[in-house]
């Protein structure tokens, strides 16, 4: 069977059907893949079958990150817990490890075991948001660099207490605020909550620009919202797309994993 997929949102988003992830991709549906990527900036993958382990199997190999409330023996994570304070931050609208020199391209999540209420992914669409913006914006955005770091994201939520080896690991990244896709030419807005500086602005003038941007962005006609279903597999483009985690019960578990698929080059080098 090869792969097929159909859009599921107005804007952006396609279902696809055909991926049987316990075996390898060839190639023509890795091609489909990336063309559906290009496309809809967001795949879902519905219940993918045959996964079922028990629970003394459940180690997450090399490369893939743990993106549950459990700690490192099973248990539900202190809400006192640091991890849990950076996780929280997961809940304002980003684009994955934007704060790095070369940010993320593709990210994807599985979701294994899913809380009974909320919890749902929501994913916005930057292009659509770009190409809705006024004429005048998008002629002052142009060549604008911006400067992410886990730092601004952080203080958003009032998370201050930062180690000074934290300070200087997540030293601000320059990023451009419009990215050009290098396959479609679609222009997006490259926006995340760690965006909290414009180079040669104010940081006042900064925030509230950004703030005002992501608003724009995200307006219900460009966001879908996921709830998941166990062994859901969503994959997103984080040069097109913005997403956000949604509130749960933290007394249940929520077990999700994530890998990450690194991108080319610095943004900042990007012809626009
Ligand atoms: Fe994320």
């Amino acid at each position: 069977m090869s792969v097929t997929i159909r859009q599921i949102h107005p804007v952006f988003v396609g279902e696809v059907a055909g991926v049987v992830c316990r075996r390898p991709l060839n190639a023509e549906d890795v091609a489909a893949i990336e063309a559906g990527m290009d496309e809809y900036g967001v795949l879902v993958t519905y219940r993918t079958a045959g996964h079922i382990r028990k629970r003394e199997d459940q180690r997450l190999g090399p490369g893939i990150a743990d993106f549950s409330n459990l700690d490192k023996h099973g248990n539900i994570m202190s809400d006192r817990d640091r991890v849990w304070f950076f996780k929280l931050g997961d809940r304002l609208w980003h684009s994955d490890s934007s704060f790095r020199p070369i940010p993320a391209k593709y990210s994807l999540l599985s979701g294994r075991v899913l809380p009974s209420w909320g919890a749902n992914t929501e994913f916005a669409d930057m292009r659509a948001a770009y190409d809705a913006l006024d004429a005048r914006t998008k002629a002052e955005i142009e060549n604008l660099v911006c400067e992410h770091s886990l730092i601004y994201s952080r203080e958003a939520i009032g998370f201050t207490h930062m180690t000074p080896e934290e300070i200087a690991a997540f030293r601000p990244v320059r990023q451009r605020l419009v990215r050009t896709h290098p396959v479609t030419g679609r222009k997006s807005l490259f926006l995340s909550s760690h965006a909290g500086a414009i180079t040669g602005w104010t940081i006042p003038e900064a925030r509230v620009f950004l703030r005002d941007l992501v608003e724009h962005a995200t307006q219900r006609e460009f966001v879908y919202s996921h709830a998941w279903r166990p062994y859901d597999l969503v994959m997103w483009d984080n040069r097109t797309t913005m997403h956000r985690a949604r509130r749960f019960d933290r007394n249940e578990v929520r077990d999700v994993r994530r890998t990450t698929l690194a991108g080319d080059a610095p943004t900042i080098e990007q012809v626009a």
